[in-house]
């Protein structure tokens, strides 16, 4: 065993031979979007995202399934489970199988086993002073996932969450895996907080650039008008003595807000941005420089205006 359950890893990372570790991952929920194809898009690519995470290339997948035949249409799983495929094959892993329950309250998700060299995994921990923190999707899912409950946003919004939640890190993490990327994780359930907190440990600090965070703009009127997630003042209780310095309004909401099928953070060489900046615009996705690690105050994040 190489990465098991201490730490806050993305995966956990067992040893085959010399050249080959696999990487599994397990992530299911119940439903974010109305939509049953989106929303197996949607359950697979975060899924995935880990083994993405952790520097490894996913192979097969088994589906989990919560379903209740007697309350719902059948059509409808038919349809969650061709997403979910769809999202599997364009990772180029192979479905493999799954398992399913009977269950009121639907549930959707993928076990992914990913393989990597034992000495090219990426941990969650490792960044150096000086590393570049970048960030591949914008910050405020959980925000927006709210209000879509409420019914406070239109088509055009809920069309373009869901397809930045179905995108796939392959890309992101094929560039961060090319170059000397030193930590990595994706922004999940604790919010960019949560997860930059686990990327410092106690070894190094970081200082945020809060006008540079990316982010749906629907955020900016929906949270002064309260459509946030519990989870995003749970993560607030948690994490709040991280962050030191100030933040207002929505952007501090967008700090602990909890994302779904969010973007990777990496902690990248000072050196090799360019070359990211280059690759990133050849395989056509977006990214963000949000800030740079240091050495002091360890285990902190320190808002900084950006230089
Ligand atoms: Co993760
Ligand atoms: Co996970």
């Amino acid at each position: 065993m190489i990465v098991g359950i201490e730490g806050f890893e993305d995966a956990g990372v067992y040893r085959i031979t010399d050249e080959i570790a696999i990487v599994q991952t397990v992530d299911f929920f119940t439903p974010v979007v109305d939509d049953p194809y989106w929303f197996g898009q949607i359950a697979a690519a975060n899924a995935l995202s880990d083994i993405y995470a952790m520097g490894a290339v996913p192979k097969t997948a088994l589906n989990i399934v919560g379903f209740s035949p007697r309350l719902y249409d059948i059509a409808i799983l038919k349809e969650i489970l061709r997403g979910g495929i769809e999202k599997v094959a364009e990772a180029r892993a192979s479905l493999l199988g799954g398992h399913s329950v009977d269950d009121e309250e639907m549930k959707y998700g993928l076990c992914v086993t990913g393989i990597v060299h034992p000495d090219r995994i990426l941990r969650n921990v490792g960044a150096v002073p000086g590393d570049v923190l970048i960030i591949t999707k914008p910050l405020g899912t959980g925000i927006l996932n709210t209000a879509i409950k409420g019914d406070m946003v239109n088509e055009e919004s809920v069309k373009n969450l869901i397809r930045v939640m179905a995108t796939l890190n392959d890309k992101p993490a094929q560039v961060m895996c090319s170059l000397r990327t030193h930590a990595a994780t994706d922004v999940t359930g604790f919010g960019l907080v949560g997860h930059l907190s686990e990327m410092l440990g106690k070894q190094v600090g970081v200082e945020l650039y809060i006008e540079r965070l990316p982010y749906f703009e629907e955020v900016v009127t929906l949270s002064p008008s309260g459509f946030v997630p519990a989870g995003l003042f749970r993560n607030q209780d948690y994490y709040a003595d991280r962050v030191l310095g100030e933040a207002e309004g929505f952007r501090k909401d967008i700090l602990f807000d909890p994302q779904t099928s969010g973007g990777l953070i990496i902690a990248l060489h000072p050196d090799d941005l360019t070359a990211f900046e280059r690759e990133a615009s050849r395989l056509g996705f977006p990214f963000w420089v949000i800030g740079r690690f240091k050495e002091e105050p360890k285990g902190k994040i320190e808002i900084a205006a950006a230089p």
